[in-house]
């Protein structure tokens, strides 16, 4: 990451991506979706995941991922381009006004996959310049005035994937940050299974499905010993019977490292294999809350499953603070999350039941409608 600047997407834009018909959903630091079942929570997230993939392994392997094309689109009948637009604080030319700003649209061409790309670096001071990928051509021009075009290898190729490499005076810097930004979005959705498990050592932070969450804790408790004491005292004030947590070597030569948990009134530590679900997956949410090192972007699936009102209480005010490290967007149906939220901190999430569009946010949409009316 370059400078001291904090990093953060202001909106996050999708057409005919999944439910989401059109949307447009402005984000904070630290943003909740909240909404029943089936409103669309999950592909909001779906949409950073789908960019991550394509940031870090080009558009083919994000569509693999979603099984084709198909399962992206929106199936509805109206065979609309999937478009998907990130709005923000990105690059390292852009300030509060001047957001940069990316979009990418996705239809299905009578030999394949087509793409579009529209990359918009406003510049804090400058030339503003464009990126325009159409077909194998991505033409690049500066306050309107056209530089130079650049071929890439197809018209699946994103830019995102390939431009990075483009040399620094042809405006590499600007597409390799957002690159980066985006390929390292994590979103948490701990496999409570694999984090029960022991893990091999690596660079120590948690992955999305949390099965290296035992290499995650003994790097920060062996890196970073303040922060561990403080995931330590934020899960003695969910689990009261707990009094330390430990490490056993396993696996010999691999270093394997397994997580154990020391309780009061219990001769032998218990094996997070033995831990219960709720414990396993609060454990994996504060070990991300707490790494002083966070990717920029963290979005957290279901955040209430499995936990206690009470864990919930003490994840709002982590997640508080950790949204000055890492931006963090969740998704929850618990209406005792939501008790501890300030409004603003919310976007709320609902679907047309007779057209099956998501609404999000479901109440601008009506302050939008009411604003229009009285207006009118
Ligand atoms: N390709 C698609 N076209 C239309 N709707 C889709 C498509 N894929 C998934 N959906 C719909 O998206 C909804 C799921 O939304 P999701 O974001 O998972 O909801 P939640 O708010 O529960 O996280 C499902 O109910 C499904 O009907
Ligand atoms: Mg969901």
């Amino acid at each position: 990451m370059h400078d001291e600047q904090v990093q953060f997407v202001t909106r996050v834009a999708a057409r005919n991506f999944r439910s989401l018909k059109q949307v447009d959903v402005p984000l904070g630091r630290f943003s909740v979706l909240a909404g029943p079942n089936g409103s669309g929570k999950s592909n909001v997230l779906n949409v950073l995941r789908f960019l991550a993939t394509t940031a870090r392994l080009d558009l083919s392997a994000a569509l693999d991922q979603w099984s084709g094309f198909d399962h992206i689109q929106r199936q509805d009948g109206s065979d609309g381009e999937v478009k998907i637009q990130v709005h923000g604080q990105i690059t390292r030319y852009s300030s509060p006004n001047a957001l940069d700003e990316y979009e990418l649209s996705i239809r299905q061409g009578k030999r394949g996959i087509l793409r579009t790309e529209e990359f918009e670096f406003k510049r804090r001071s400058g030339p503003g310049r464009r990126y325009r990928a159409v077909g194998e051509t991505v033409s690049i021009t500066e306050n309107e005035r056209s530089v130079q075009d650049v071929r890439v290898a197809s018209a699946q190729t994103t830019g995102l994937a390939t431009l990075p490499k483009l040399a620094d005076d042809q405006g590499g810097l600007g597409i390799r940050d957002l690159a980066d930004f985006l390929a390292e979005i994590r979103v948490l959705e701990p496999d409570v299974e694999a984090a029960r498990q022991p893990s091999r050592r690596g660079n120590g932070r948690l992955f999305g499905d949390a099965s290296n969450l035992a290499d995650a804790l003994v790097t920060l408790r062996q890196k970073s010993p303040d922060a561990f004491g403080q995931l330590l005292s934020d899960l003695r004030l969910c689990l009261p019977g707990l009094a330390d947590i430990g490490f056993r070597s396993v696996g010999g030569a691999t270093g394997a490292q397994a997580v154990e948990l020391h309780e009061r009134g219990v001769r032998r530590p218990i094996d997070l294999a033995d831990a219960s679900f709720g414990t396993v997956r609060m454990l994996a949410l504060l070990t991300a809350l707490h790494e002083p090192d966070p990717p920029a972007f963290t979005a957290i699936e279901e955040v209430d499953h499995g936990l206690h009102p009470y864990a919930l209480d003490v994840l709002v005010d982590r997640m508080r603070a950790a949204s000055s490290r890492t931006q963090l967007l969740v998704a929850t149906h618990s209406p005792t999350f939501l008790n501890r939220l300030a409004p603003q901190e919310i976007i709320v999430c609902d679907r047309d039941p007779r057209t099956g569009d998501s609404l999000i946010p479901a109440l601008r949409a009506l302050f939008t409608w009411l604003g229009g009316r009285t207006r009118g």
